[in-house]
C-alpha cells in the first residue's frame, strides 16, 4: 500500500460529484410536442450525432427524423420554446468529437457528456452557450488545451474536465466565471502557473487541479476566495510557499498539497484560522517548523498527512507532536513519518477511537490497543528497540502493520495470529530472530509479507501453505534453513519471491513461480540444487531427487482410486472409517506407502447422494482455510461394472472424529487403547479451530458459506488436536447479494442433524449463517458438558440449552464435564491457575455456548464475536500461567 492511497487526493472530490450530478438532474424533462422547435437545434443536434463514432448502447438510435428532437434521448427541451436546455448523455461509452455546432444551442443551459470515450479538443464554440450552467465532460478523452473561450459561458457554475488529456495552461480568461463554483480540472496534463485572475471566482466554492504538471507557486489572491471549501493542488510541481491568506479561509474544509515542492512554516494560529477543517494534507513536501498548537482547535479534523518526505536534507519538521491534538476526535488518518520529532508521542493520542491510519514517528506506546479501528499502522524506518509489543496483536482491525528498519529484537509474536485481516506484514531490516511463528498461518488474507534483513531461523512453517493470496514474499538474508517448501508452487498469485542468502537446502521445486527465473532470487544458498536450468543451480545428487519425488504434490486419478477400488479388501471392514449420510468413508493408502488418506465413496443409491457430492466440490473447491478438512482429490467416473462412482479424497486425520473423544465410552471399540480425555485448553483449542473455520465460511471465503451440519462427527482432529471442520456435503452458499443486504439467508431447504439443527429449520425456515452459530453453540455445550444435545435426559421441555441456562452462572461447575476438573493435567500450570479462575473460564465460555444457542436467530451472536470471546478465554486462561511462569 504506497503512502498516497492511504492518504487520498482528496476525498472531498466525490462530495462535489454528487453535488454536480444533483444540479444536472434538478431540471424536470420536459419533452416538446411534435411539430415547432427550431431548426438550428435539429441541426445541431444531427451535426453532433453525425461526429459520433462510436455508440455501443445505441444510445443515439431514436434520433431521427420521424420523433422530434425534443423526444430524443438524452434531450430536454424548454416548455414553451421547444429550444434544447440539456444535453444528458453520461456513461453511454460514446467515441468521437464534439462537434462545433454545439454552440448554436443558444438556450443549452447543461452539457453532461461524463464518461464516455469523447476524444480531439473541445470546441471553442462552446463560448457561445451564453445560457450554460452545467458543463461537465469528466472522464473522457479530450486533448488540446481548455478552450479560453468558455469565459463567454458567464452563468457557468460548474465546470468539470477532470480526468482527460488535457494539455497547456489553465487560461487566465476563466477568471471572469464569476459565477463559478465548481472548478474540476483535475488529472489532466496541464501545465504552467495558476493565473491570478482566478482570484476572481468569488463564488468559487471548490477548486480541484490534482495529478497535473502546475507549477510555480499558489497565488496570493486565492485567498480572497471567501466561499472556497475545497482547494486540492496534490501531486502537482508547485513551489515556492503556501499564502498565508490562505490559512485565512475560515471557510475551508479540505486541503490537499500532497506531492508538490512547496515550502515554509504552518501559521501558529493555523487551527483557529481554519476552524472547519477535516481534511489536511501536506505530506511529501518540503515544510519545516513544527506543528502548531492551535491546530487541536480544528476539532473537525478526520484526515491529517504531514508525510513529507523530503527531497532536500535539512528541512524537517521538529519540535514536540502538541499533546492538544487528543482533541481531535474524529481523527482517521495520522501520518507524520520521516520527520524530526523530537519528544514522545502523547500517550492519549491513542484515544481517538476513529483513528484507522498511523504512520509516525516514536516509540509505540501499549494504549496503542484502545484504537479498535486501525487499519494502517506503519512505525517504520523510526529507530525503535526492544521487542514487537504484544499489544499490537489486539488490533484485529489492522490490515498493514509496518515495522520496518528499525532496531527491534526477539521474535514475531504467537499472537501476530489473532491479525486475522492483516494483509501485509513488513518487519525488514531489523535484529529479529526466531522463528516465523507458525500462528502466522491464520493471517488467511496475507498478501504481502517482508521480512528480509533479520536473524530468522528455522525452516517455513507448513501453516503458511493455507496462506494462498500471497502475492510477494520477501525472506533474503536471513540464516532460513530447510528445504524450500512445495507449498510455495501452489500459491498462483505470488509474483515475488526472493529467499537469497539464507541456508536453504536441497532440490528447487520446478512449478508454479519457480517456472520463472526472473521473479524467484535463490543466490546465496550454497545447498540448494536442481530448479529449472536457468536458475543455473548444480543438479541434485540421488538422494535429493528421491527426497524431491517424495514429497510431490498428491495426484490422485481417476484410475488409482479404481485401483484402489480392486485392491483386495480396501472395503474391508479393518479399512473403515465411518458411514455417514452419503456414503462411507475409508482409509486409503497411496504413492506406494507414503500418503495415507481418507476416500469417501459416496452411495449412489441414495437419494440427494450426487447432489451432496456436487455441493461438498463445490463447497471445497473455492475454500482454503487450515481449519477446514483438505480435499484432495475428487473423482466421478463410471466403475468396472458400468455403475456410476463418485468418491472424494482427503487428508487422513490421524485422531479421527471429536465425537470419539467426547464420548470414549459410547465408541469403546474404536478408540485406540491409549485414548484418553481431551483437557480444557484442548477442547477450547478445538472450539477456536472451528470458530475459525465457520468465521471464514462466513466472512472471508470466496462466497459466505453456511456448513449446515456442524456436530462432533464431523470435526475431525490431526495428530496436534486440531481441530478441522469437514464433510460440507450439505453446505450451501449464500447469494452473496442478499448476504451483503443483510439478508443472510438461502433459499434451499435444508435439514441438518437432529440436536444440533437450528429451531428454525424445523419450521421452514431458510438456511442462514445464524443457523450454523446455533449449531456451534450446541457443539460448544456439548464439548463443556460432555452431554449430547440427543441424551435422554433431554426431551421437549428440556433441551441441552435450557439446561445449560438454567445452571447458569453458579451451578456452572456442576453440569460441567466432570473430567474437565479432576484432571491431572488441564493443558494449565497448575500451581498458578486457580480453579476458581478455571471455573470463570468456564462460565465464558457456557455463556458463549447459551448466547449461540438462542431460540430466535437474531438474539444469537455472529461467529466472529464468539471467537473474539473465546480468545479472550484463552488469553485469561494462559495469561495467568504466564505471568506465574
Ligand atoms: C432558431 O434559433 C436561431 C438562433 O437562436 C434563430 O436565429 C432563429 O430565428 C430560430 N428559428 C426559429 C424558427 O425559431
Ligand atoms: C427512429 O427512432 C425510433 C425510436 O427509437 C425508431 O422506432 C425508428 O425505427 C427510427 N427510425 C428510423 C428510420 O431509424
Ligand atoms: C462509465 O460508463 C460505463 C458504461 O455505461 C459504466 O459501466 C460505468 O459504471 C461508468 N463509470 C462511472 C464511474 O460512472
Ligand atoms: C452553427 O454552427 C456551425 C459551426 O460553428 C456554423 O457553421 C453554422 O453556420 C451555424 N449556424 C447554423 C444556423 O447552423
Ligand atoms: C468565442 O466566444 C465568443 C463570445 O461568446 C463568440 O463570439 C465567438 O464566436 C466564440 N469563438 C468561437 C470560435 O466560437
Ligand atoms: C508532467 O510532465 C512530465 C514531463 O514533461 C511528464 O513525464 C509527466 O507525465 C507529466 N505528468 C502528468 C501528470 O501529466
Ligand atoms: C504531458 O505534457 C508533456 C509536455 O507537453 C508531454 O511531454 C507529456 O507526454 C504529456 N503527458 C501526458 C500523459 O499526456
Ligand atoms: C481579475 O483579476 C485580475 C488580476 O487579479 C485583475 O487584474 C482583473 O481586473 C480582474 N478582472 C475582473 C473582470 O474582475
Ligand atoms: C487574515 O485575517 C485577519 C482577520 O480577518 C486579518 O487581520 C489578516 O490581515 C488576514 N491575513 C491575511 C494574510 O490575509
Amino acid at each position: 500500500m504506497g503512502l498516497l492511497e492511504s492518504c487520498p487526493l482528496f476525498l472531498f472530490t466525490n462530495t462535489v460529484l454528487v453535488v454536480l450530478l444533483q444540479l444536472g438532474s434538478s431540471i424536470p424533462h420536459v419533452a416538446g410536442s411534435k411539430h415547432g422547435g427550431n431548426e438550428t437545434d435539429q441541426l445541431a443536434l444531427l451535426t453532433f450525432k453525425a461526429e459520433i463514432t462510436g455508440d455501443p448502447f445505441g444510445s443515439m438510435n431514436s434520433w431521427n427524423q420521424s420523433l422530434h428532437f425534443c423526444q430524443w434521448m438524452g434531450v430536454t427541451c424548454g416548455r414553451r420554446h421547444q429550444r434544447v436546455t440539456v444535453l444528458n448523455l453520461n456513461n453511454r461509452k460514446l467515441a468521437g468529437a464534439i462537434s462545433p455546432h454545439i454552440g448554436n444551442m443558444s438556450f443549452l443551459r447543461k452539457l453532461q457528456l461524463r464518461n464516455n470515450s469523447l476524444s480531439h479538443e473541445i470546441p471553442q464554440e462552446i463560448g457561445r452557450l451564453k445560457r450554460l450552467q452545467i458543463l461537465l465532460l469528466r472522464q473522457n478523452s479530450f486533448t488540446g488545451e481548455i478552450p479560453a473561450n468558455i469565459s463567454g459561458c458567464l452563468d457557468l457554475t460548474g465546470l468539470d474536465f477532470s480526468r482527460n488529456s488535457l494539455g497547456g495552461k489553465i487560461p487566465q480568461e476563466l477568471g471572469s466565471l464569476s459565477k463559478l463554483k465548481y472548478l474540476l480540472i483535475d488529472r489532466n496534463n496541464l501545465t504552467g502557473s495558476v493565473p491570478p485572475t482566478l482570484g476572481n471566482l468569488s463564488s468559487l466554492i471548490v477548486f480541484l487541479a490534482e495529478s497535473n504538471n502546475i507549477s510555480a507557486s499558489i497565488p496570493d489572491v486565492l485567498g480572497g476566495l471567501t466561499n472556497l471549501e475545497g482547494l486540492g493542488f496534490g501531486g502537482n510541481k508547485l513551489g515556492g510557499i503556501i499564502p498565508l491568506s490562505i490559512f485565512n479561509l475560515s471557510s475551508l474544509r479540505a486541503f490537499n498539497m500532497v506531492w508538490n515542492q512547496i515550502q515554509g512554516r504552518l501559521p501558529s494560529s493555523l487551527g483557529n484560522t481554519l476552524p472547519n477543517l477535516q481534511e489536511f494534507a501536506i505530506g511529501r513536501n518540503l515544510f519545516t517548523g513544527y506543528i502548531p498548537d492551535s491546530l487541536s482547535n480544528a476539532s473537525n479534523l478526520e484526515i491529517f498527512c504531514y508525510l513529507s518526505e523530503l527531497l532536500l536534507a535539512g528541512n524537517k519538521i521538529s519540535g514536540i507532536i502538541p499533546s492538544g491534538m487528543r482533541k481531535l476526535v474524529n481523527l482517521q488518518t495520522f501520518e507524520l513519518f520521516a520527520n524530526q520529532f523530537t519528544g514522545n508521542i502523547p500517550t492519549d493520542l491513542w484515544n481517538l477511537q476513529k483513528l484507522k491510519i498511523v504512520n509516525i514517528a516514536g516509540s509505540i506506546p501499549p494504549s496503542l490497543r484502545k484504537c479498535h479501528r486501525l487499519e494502517v499502522l506503519s512505525f517504520g524506518a523510526n529507530n525503535l528497540s526492544g521487542t514487537i509489543p504484544q499489544e499490537l496483536a489486539t488490533l484485529s482491525s489492522l490490515l498493514y502493520l509496518n515495522l520496518s528498519q528499525n532496531q527491534l529484537t526477539g521474535s514475531v509474536p504467537l499472537e501476530v495470529g489473532n491479525l486475522n485481516n492483516l494483509e501485509a506484514l513488513d518487519v525488514s531490516e531489523n535484529m529479529l530472530s526466531g522463528q516465523i511463528p507458525s500462528t502466522l498461518g491464520n493471517c488467511v488474507k496475507l498478501t504481502l509479507l517482508y521480512m528480509e534483513g533479520n536473524i530468522f531461523w528455522g525452516s517455513l512453517p507448513s501453516s503458511l501453505r493455507y496462506l494462498r493470496g500471497f502475492e510477494e514474499i520477501d525472506l533474503s538474508r536471513n540464516k532460513f534453513s530447510g528445504k524450500i517448501p512445495d507449498y510455495l508452487e501452489d500459491f498462483v498469485f505470488l509474483r515475488k519471491l526472493n529467499l537469497s542468502f539464507n541456508d536453504f537446502e536441497g532440490a528447487v521445486p520446478e512449478r508454479g513461480i519457480f517456472k520463472i527465473a526472473s521473479v524467484v532470487s535463490l543466490e546465496g544458498n550454497d545447498k540448494l540444487c536442481g530448479g529449472i536450468p536457468e536458475l543455473q543451480l548444480h543438479r541434485c545428487n540421488s538422494e535429493g531427487l528421491r527426497r524431491n519425488r517424495f514429497t510431490f504434490p498428491l495426484k490422485v486419478t481417476v484410475a488409482t482410486i479404481n485401483l484402489l477400488k480392486a485392491t483386495d479388501g480396501f472395503f474391508s471392514q479393518d479399512n473403515l472409517l465411518g458411514i455417514g449420510g452419503f456414503g462411507s468413508v475409508y482409509k486409503g493408502i497411496l504413492d506406494q506407502g507414503d500418503r495415507v488418506v481418507a476416500v469417501k465413496v459416496l452411495n449412489l443409491q441414495f437419494r440427494g447422494a450426487s447432489k451432496s457430492f456436487i455441493a461438498e466440490c463445490n463447497a471445497l473447491k473455492s475454500i482454503r482455510h487450515r481449519n477446514l478438512v483438505k480435499v484432495l482429490t475428487a473423482c466421478s467416473s463410471v466403475d468396472y461394472n458400468g455403475n456410476d462412482f463418485k468418491a472424494l479424497v482427503y487428508e487422513f486425520m490421524v485422531n479421527g472424529s471429536l465425537d470419539k473423544w467426547l464420548h470414549p465410552n459410547e465408541n469403546e471399540n474404536e478408540v485406540s487403547e491409549d485414548s484418553r480425555c481431551l483437557n480444557l485448553l484442548e477442547r477450547l483449542n478445538i472450539a477456536i479451530d472451528v470458530a475459525c473455520a465457520l468465521d471464514y465460511l462466513h466472512h472471508y471465503g470466496p462466497e459466505p458459506i453456511v456448513h449446515c451440519d456442524l456436530k462432533p462427527s464431523n470435526i475431525l482432529l490431526d495428530n496436534e488436536l486440531t481441530g478441522y471442520v469437514g464433510d460440507f456435503g450439505i453446505a450451501r452458499f449464500l447469494p452473496k447479494v442478499a448476504y451483503e443486504s443483510g439478508n443472510q439467508s438461502s433459499s434451499i431447504g435444508v435439514k441438518g442433524s437432529i440436536g444440533y439443527a437450528a429451531p428454525e429449520y424445523g419450521m421452514g425456515s431458510e438456511v442462514s449463517t445464524s443457523g450454523d452459530v446455533y449449531s456451534y453453540g450446541i457443539l460448544l455445550l456439548e464439548m463443556f458438558t460432555g452431554k449430547r444435545p440427543t441424551d435422554h435426559m433431554f426431551s421437549d421441555s428440556l433441551s441441552l440449552h435450557n439446561f445449560a441456562k438454567m445452571a447458569f452462572p453458579e451451578q456452572v461447575a456442576s453440569i460441567a464435564d466432570s473430567t474437565l476438573f479432576h484432571q491431572q493435567d488441564n493443558g494449565l500450570n497448575h500451581s498458578s491457575t486457580s480453579s476458581q479462575k478455571i471455573e470463570e473460564c468456564m462460565i465464558s465460555i457456557f455463556k458463549a455456548g447459551i448466547a449461540c444457542s438462542e431460540e430466535l436467530p437474531r438474539n444469537r451472536l455472529a461467529v466472529n464475536e464468539v471467537l473474539m470471546q473465546l480468545y479472550a478465554i484463552k488469553n485469561t486462561l494462559l495469561g495467568s500461567d504466564r505471568r506465574a511462569a
